[in-house]
């Protein structure tokens, strides 16, 4: 891959969230699992709580559905946006959503819900299993008596896994909203199987001016289905669903995402 210049370290997901406008741009086709999250909002009769909220794809939708949540983000930039798109929702929407400043970790509000939900990838960004399982005692502290839980990660995919880390997987031009300019993106993958870590390097490349070519790191820790349920077990959860992509259906080698709902073994204080 050419030297390009790095936006922030090597792993975590930060520099993937630092522009909020490229995330809703990028993922503005991807609608199946909103539909998935505000059935179950609804279902609930909230109040939600959102965990890893991002620029309020989900949040937003439910809110519109009617059902009272708190959204919880640790990145500004996707807070702004969040806010920017809030902005533009009817009156009566926008007082239906709390936005808050956050990492998941030690969140602890004083209030309960019937419904805590984590879509799209969000756990997946907790590295470690301390890291894990110290989401999962926020979640609980925040469930009422019989409430669930309810995320999506990535199914592993071993093929996947095992691509070459100097291949170059060719996407396409990208406009980014930043600029403007059509970008020639490319992506770069590769897997550390002991901390089961994928690091994809997201690589866009200016068509004439090589110094404003930039590439973004993008880490994300794989959960293997058994492992998963096996954590959620072991930290006090009974999982009452474990199906793929958002369809109810069985999990197979073709499916993308493992969709979970879980609920709380026992009430914590
Ligand atoms: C793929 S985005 C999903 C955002 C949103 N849930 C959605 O469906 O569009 C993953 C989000 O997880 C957030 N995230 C990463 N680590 C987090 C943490 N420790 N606590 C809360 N959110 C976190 C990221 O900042 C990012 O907004």
């Amino acid at each position: 891959m050419a030297k390009r210049k790095q936006r922030r370290g090597t792993t975590g997901s930060e520099a993937h969230y630092e522009d909020g406008r490229y995330y809703d741009q990028a993922y503005r086709r991807r609608r199946h699992d909103v539909r998935f999250y505000t059935n179950l909002a609804t279902e609930s009769g909230g109040p939600v709580l959102e965990l890893g909220a991002g620029t309020g794809r989900v949040a937003l939708a439910i809110a519109k559905a009617g059902i009272d949540i708190v959204a919880v983000e640790p990145m500004a930039p996707m807070l702004d946006q969040a806010r920017q798109r809030l902005g533009r929702l009817p009156r009566a929407a926008q007082d239906r959503i709390e936005l808050r400043a956050g990492s998941l970790e030690r969140l602890r509000l004083r209030r309960k819900f019937p419904l805590v939900i984590a879509p799209f990838n969000v756990w997946m960004h907790l590295y470690t299993r301390q890291e894990i399982e110290r989401g999962f005692t926020t979640v609980r502290h925040h469930l009422e008596p019989g409430g669930r839980f309810a995320f999506d990660v990535l199914l592993p995919d071993p093929v996947s896994l095992a691509r070459d880390p100097s291949k170059q997987y060719r996407g396409g031009e990208v406009p980014h909203p930043r600029d403007g300019v059509r970008y020639r993106y490319s992506e770069y993958f590769s897997y550390d199987p002991v901390a089961q870590i994928e690091t994809i390097m997201m690589d866009f490349e200016h068509p004439k001016k090589k110094d404003q070519s930039f590439c973004t790191p993008l880490t994300q820790r794989q959960l293997f289905p058994a492992e998963l349920e096996a954590l959620l077990h072991y930290n006090g959860f009974v999982v009452e669903s474990h199906t793929g992509d958002f369809d109810g259906k069985p999990i197979t080698t073709a499916t993308e995402s493992q969709v979970i709902i879980a609920r709380a073994r026992r009430a914590t204080p």
